[in-house]
């Protein structure tokens, strides 16, 4: 296996071509959605926006704001700023407001603080760390705590994989306010992640129930994938790069150890092709694919394999390099005169309407643009990190 430096000098000229063409695309999107909140596209291609407290939301100003440091084109930012600035009407909804504040406001408010300085920015990302931390559910015996997914009672004891990018905000909000109680509320979080929605072959439950008194898992289900006990792979995804993002931030052996199961989980079950299914555990008819799951796992093999030593880590931008190269391939439109970039994302397994039709299936979703244009730029090495 050749090594991590090998590996990117071989992909340097691939990467490079690919780059140019997602901002030769992107310069035009970026002015034609300026005002909305981009989530997906509507039947002739155009972004169409959700509400405002939206999980997604956050994407398509960081998207912008990964291009503007890249190119420092000042369209980039100005959309980043239009975005944000809408976005304030979502922040103060108390009572809709949810766990995944972290990839709305961290990739918005806090990349954009760490690109500019800017105060107001500061004070929103610091806002939406303190309400993720009041989420936080200490069991009566005071042991692994959890942060609550979603809002009402049917959720109550529920976590769930994905809150594991949103702990990002909270490792910066100790940074940023020299006070660890945010980091403690993650790391607590990220370590009852290893226990009870890791299983030991590496697979990743999505949804698990804990119990009240000792925060232990009561209960798993299938959540967005095929079935209880299945692996949706973007749940893989944000295990790989969550655990990942989490041993960044501590140092704690743990992660980067839960991190490489995961990754080799992850690898063994889509190297046929490189393209991942939307669940490893789904029948293999029909085709299902998720190219949201591969792009933000291309992000968290290629940040593992840097942090490996260097003939560890070959296997890991190897797996990086071949899931994007297939998926430039057979998911990418770079046409300017549409805006959509990467197709073939899938929001869940659709279970009963897959024969009839799902619109939620194969869709160009805004954070499979992110990942994959994240991935490419580290390809590229970028060191901005927004996670
Ligand atoms: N966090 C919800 C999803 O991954 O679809």
């Amino acid at each position: 296996m050749k090594n991590y430096k090998e590996i990117i000098a071989e992909n340097l000229a691939w990467a490079k071509e690919i780059f140019a063409k997602i901002d030769s695309k992107m310069s035009s999107v970026t002015i034609r959605s300026r005002n909305k909140v981009a989530d997906g596209v509507d039947e002739n291609g155009f972004h169409v926006e959700k509400e405002r407290t939206w999980w997604c939301n956050g994407f398509w100003g960081g998207l912008n704001l990964l291009l503007y440091n890249y190119t420092k084109n000042e369209n980039y930012l100005l959309t980043a700023e239009s975005n944000e600035k809408l976005m304030d009407e979502g922040l103060v909804q108390i009572d809709t407001i949810h766990h995944d504040v972290g990839f709305m406001w961290y990739l918005l408010s806090g990349a954009h603080y760490a690109l500019t300085g800017d105060k107001a920015s500061r004070t929103r990302a610091l806002f939406a760390a303190t309400t993720l931390s009041s989420r936080y559910v200490i069991p009566d015996n005071h042991d692994l705590g959890f942060i609550k997914a979603w809002n009402g009672r049917g959720a109550y004891n529920w976590s769930i994989v994905d809150c594991l990018m949103n702990l990002p905000l909270l490792y910066w909000a100790s940074e940023e306010l020299d006070d660890d109680r945010f980091k403690r509320i993650a790391m607590s979080h990220a370590d009852m992640s290893i226990r009870d929605h890791l299983r030991d072959d590496g697979s990743i439950a999505h949804i698990v129930e804990h119990s009240r008194e000792t925060g232990e898992l009561v209960k798993t289900y299938g959540g967005q994938g095929y079935a209880e006990g299945t692996s949706w792979s973007r749940g893989q995804a944000w295990g790989l790069y969550g655990f990942t993002i989490s041993y960044i931030h501590t140092g704690e052996e743990r992660y980067l150890n839960a991190a490489k199961k995961v990754a080799n989980y992850f690898i063994a079950n889509c190297c046929d092709d490189w393209l991942p299914r939307v669940d490893f555990r789904a029948p293999s008819e029909p085709v299902l694919y998720d190219a949201t799951a591969g792009a933000c796992a291309a992000c968290g093999l290629i940040e593992l394999a840097k942090r490996l030593p260097e003939n560890e880590g070959g296997m890991y931008i190897h797996a990086a390099v071949n899931i994007l190269k297939a998926m430039t391939e057979k998911f990418t439109d770079f046409d300017p005169a549409n805006d959509h970039m990467l197709g073939y994302g899938t929001v869940r397994y659709p279970a009963e309407s897959v024969l009839t039709g799902d619109p939620g299936v194969h869709i160009s979703i805004i954070y499979g643009d992110y990942f994959y244009t994240e991935a490419i730029l580290k390809l590229l090495g970028s060191e901005f990190f927004t996670w």
